[in-house]
């Protein structure tokens, strides 16, 4: 499994909850995309290499992987610009409602795509309410239009029920856009059969698309006639090279298509989801788990576990992928994991988040970054000056 990957030498990586490694296949794909079909081919390539269709095969192919049966999903533009489409028609389909139901610690573009909104919209036809995590299923009423919840979340690593929280939402009229960030391609999801109505993700995390590859959305089939997404550009018009003055959707899916597209970020996908052909995410899911495990059992049998306080739910249906923890020099010790060759995250105000991808991690490396991690809590490297200051604009 792990060759299908490019592993950089005795690097462990525990965050490919934030970017996925380089699969081989897409750098492949890319060299061969850029010397054969654009380098020789060129403009032909639209229609010789089916440019033009790519975002919604590729989509098709993500729906596989998220229980999306084929033409409802299309892979384009960022998590954040297809939640402002999306946002954006599923309020014109519950006129007369005007709130916006979100959890206080989502992430913050969700949040801020729901401002902006707001902000163009006005008060009277967008209003963004927020309730902790927990009270969620219990705060969607007559009031709510959409219900707009990410599956995993970023910080804490803690799984709502998606099942559940469409069927409360559509039980008081509402619709639901989930977020599948942290859940596309780290565990299975079933967005059909649990009657979700719109759903985003991005590829660059469990997905190994790569930095800033595209996202994607789904728009379930039974939405397709009533949805109108408020970005038509000629890529989404129903005949893009008729250039009429006219704006006509296309049917289906690709009416969420906005500008030219592009192929080489889709390549990527294309190239990375082949990394998945005959897996089975459920099994995938569950040997994340078995690591994230390992690891917090490491960190008791080291005797540090006491230092962190652990934010992830200890019950397997209610984690993703990646375990947090709280620690006032999470930062510090980030900084010193890395320096260590241990790859994790930190995010504000002090959270070191570890993330478990089987696909290009073991169970030995795992064991190698709890010993790690003790050494550098048990001697308190962490409080080296070299890890105190802040440097880069990431972290
Ligand atoms: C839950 C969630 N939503 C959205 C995003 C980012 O969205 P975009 O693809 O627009 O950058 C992230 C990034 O990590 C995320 O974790």
């Amino acid at each position: 499994m792990t060759t299908q990957f490019v592993k950089p030498n005795g690097l462990i990586y525990l965050d490919g909850n934030s970017l996925g490694m380089l699969p081989a296949a897409v750098a492949q794909r890319l060299a061969m995309v850029v010397q054969q079909q654009w380098g020789h081919d060129l403009i032909n390539s639209w229609n010789q290499h089916d440019w033009i269709n790519l975002p919604l095969t590729v989509g098709d192919k993500i729906g596989q992987l998220i229980g999306a049966a084929a033409g409802q999903v299309v892979c384009c533009d960022s998590i954040s610009l297809n939640l402002f489409k999306l946002l954006a028609a599923a309020l014109q389909m519950r006129a007369g409602r005007t709130v916006v139901l979100s959890t206080e610690d989502n992430f913050p573009t969700d949040l801020y795509m729901v401002q902006g909104l707001q902000q163009l919209l006005g008060n009277d036809n967008c209003q963004l309410k927020l309730v902790p995590e927990q009270q969620l299923l219990t705060a969607i009423d007559q009031q709510t239009a959409v219900v707009l919840v990410t599956e995993v979340n970023f910080r804490s690593g803690r799984r709502v029920n998606l099942a559940e929280l469409t069927q409360a939402a559509h039980e008081q009229g509402a619709l639901i856009i989930a977020d599948l960030a942290h859940s596309a391609g780290a565990m299975q999801i079933e967005v059909d059969q649990w009657q979700i109505d719109f759903a985003v993700g991005c590829s660059y995390k469990y997905l190994n698309a790569g930095p800033g590859a595209p996202g994607f959305a789904y728009v379930a089939e039974r939405h397709h006639n009533q949805f109108v997404q408020p970005l038509a550009g000629w890529m989404g018009h129903a005949n893009a090279f008729s250039f009429t003055r006219e704006y006509i959707p296309a049917p289906g899916i690709r009416a969420l298509l906005t500008g030219t597209p592009s192929i080489l970020a889709l390549a990527a996908v294309d190239a990375a989801l082949s990394v998945f052909d005959g897996l089975s995410l459920q099994q995938l899911h569950e040997q994340a788990l078995d690591l994230a495990d390992l690891f917090d059992d490491g960190l008791k049998q080291h005797n540090i576990a006491a230092e962190f306080q652990r934010l992830t739910p200890a019950e397997r249906q209610h984690r993703g992928c990646q375990l947090s923890y709280a620690h006032e020099h999470a930062y510090a010790i980030c900084q010193a994991l890395i320096a260590a060759g241990v790859v994790a995250d930190f995010r504000a105000p002090h959270y070191l988040r570890v993330g478990f991808t089987p696909l290009y991690l073991s169970a030995s490396e795992v064991a190698e970054a709890v010993n790690k991690l003790a050494e550098i809590m048990q001697q308190k490297i962490y409080l080296n000056e070299q890890f105190q200051h802040r440097r880069g604009a990431v972290t």
